[in-house]
């Protein structure tokens, strides 16, 4: 194993009302806060009154971003960013998914430097310095809330990159999973999903793994399997909302993958079809997971799958390895597209083999994605033939 620096110094506050905490939490930053959120499910949901009247208690100037997308673009980033210079913002405070957190993270980055936001990531421009962020999670499934990275999508270029820096780490999080239980069913399964694959993104390595974290990752995945059906049938379950947050954090922490650096392989495939057709990423991912487990298995790396099979699905250990292979594959397809109840084609979410060429060509950036099977466009090509 690889010799490794563990550093989240994310405060959390994990339950139900934790918001009296908040004023003191931002007061550590300063007065003047930008209030940043989506296309309005915070004020459907009775959270944005709460939050103003915590930010009136503690008597803070609060200006707003709102309207940031899912899949955020690059327009909201550039946007917030002057706002922060033409108003002096000490602090951000994020409410919502993935998208508004991410979002977030860049324009409080963009706030600090004179460069076009969009070169983080067109030319990896630095990162020197960000506002300091908080926020306050609405929906589970990316992990941004307790972690270093994000994801821009450019709609002028279809491109969706994402980029991590540590400056980004937010400063505290809210975690309440009441919040969560207006999300409504596709996206709590496409949430977990997400959550599922940034487990697998790094339990399916071929780089020696410490035991203990390969036991974690197969509790956090019974975790999905356990409790998304269950979140699914009754969305007011808090051990069910509650078990997913937190696994949702822990999952893309920086935890399960301290003593691993192989690059990812269904994460940049999927970006590629949020980037030109605008799908949930998790539903992305629900399509290709199952196809590349399939289309990397072979007899060098069938015994991940065997554990994986053993040990999440509780597959018959006296199988063949290649068999039990075989059974789990099925078994993860089953529960993406039968218990989760998400469309399993292309075909079905309209995705067409016209742009297969261009999407392999910038998943694999023009060479060759490293991960747990090296993929090349030919590959990736043959991946998406599988999703059809
Ligand atoms: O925009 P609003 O009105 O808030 O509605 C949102 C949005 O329509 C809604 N929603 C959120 N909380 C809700 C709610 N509706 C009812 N009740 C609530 N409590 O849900 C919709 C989806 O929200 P979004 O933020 O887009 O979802 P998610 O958290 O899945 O974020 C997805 C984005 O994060 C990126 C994805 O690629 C995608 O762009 N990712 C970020 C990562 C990271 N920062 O580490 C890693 C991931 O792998 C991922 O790539
Ligand atoms: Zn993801």
């Amino acid at each position: 194993m690889n010799n490794f620096i563990y550093d989240i110094p994310t405060r959390v506050y994990f339950g139900e009302n934790q918001l009296s905490n908040l004023g003191k939490e931002l007061r550590k930053y300063g007065k003047r806060v930008l209030l940043t959120y989506g296309g309005g499910s915070i004020k459907k949901i009775g959270l944005y009154d709460k939050i103003l009247d915590e930010l009136k208690k503690g008597d803070f100037t609060v200006f707003e971003l709102s309207g940031i997308e899912p899949n955020p673009r690059i327009k909201s980033v550039r946007e917030g960013a002057l706002i922060c210079k033409k108003e002096n913002i000490d602090v951000l405070l994020a409410v919502g998914g993935g998208s508004t957190i991410d979002a977030t993270k860049f324009i409080a980055a963009g706030a600090c430097t004179d460069t076009d936001p969009w070169e983080f990531f067109s030319k990896n421009a630095p990162i020197e310095k960000a506002l300091p962020i908080v926020t306050i999670l609405t929906l589970s499934a990316t992990g941004s809330e307790m972690n270093a990275g994000g994801v821009i999508s450019n709609t002028q270029t279809q491109d969706k990159i994402g980029r991590l820096s540590p400056n980004l780490l937010p400063k505290a999080s809210f975690l309440d999973p009441s919040i969560t239980y207006t999300v409504n069913k596709f996206q709590t399964a496409c949430g977990v999903v997400d959550i599922f694959s940034h487990i697998m993104e790094v339990y399916f390595n071929t780089q020696n793994s410490l035991y203990m974290l390969d036991c974690f990752m197969e509790g956090l995945m019974k975790t999905l399997l356990k409790y998304g059906p269950i979140a699914l049938k009754n969305p007011n379950d808090y051990e069910a909302r509650a078990n997913i947050m937190w696994a949702s954090s822990w999952a893309i922490n920086g935890f399960i993958s301290s003593d691993k650096n192989q690059a990812w392989s269904c994460h940049p495939i999927e970006h590629q079809l949020s980037a030109i057709y605008d799908i949930t990423h998790g539903l992305g991912l629900a399509l290709v997971t199952p196809r590349w487990l399939e289309y990397c298995l072979d007899e060098t790396t069938v015994s991940k799958y065997y554990q994986f099979g053993t040990n999440v699905f509780d597959i018959d250990k006296n199988l063949s390895p290649m068999e039990v292979a075989k059974q789990s594959i099925q078994m993860l397809s089953k529960f993406f597209f039968e218990t989760l109840e998400l469309d399993n084609t292309f075909t079905k979410v309209g995705i067409k083999e016209e742009d297969f060429e261009i999407m392999a060509e910038k998943a694999c950036n023009n060479s060759v994605i490293q991960g747990f099977k090296p993929l090349n466009k030919e590959d990736i090509i043959n991946i998406f033939k599988m999703c059809m």
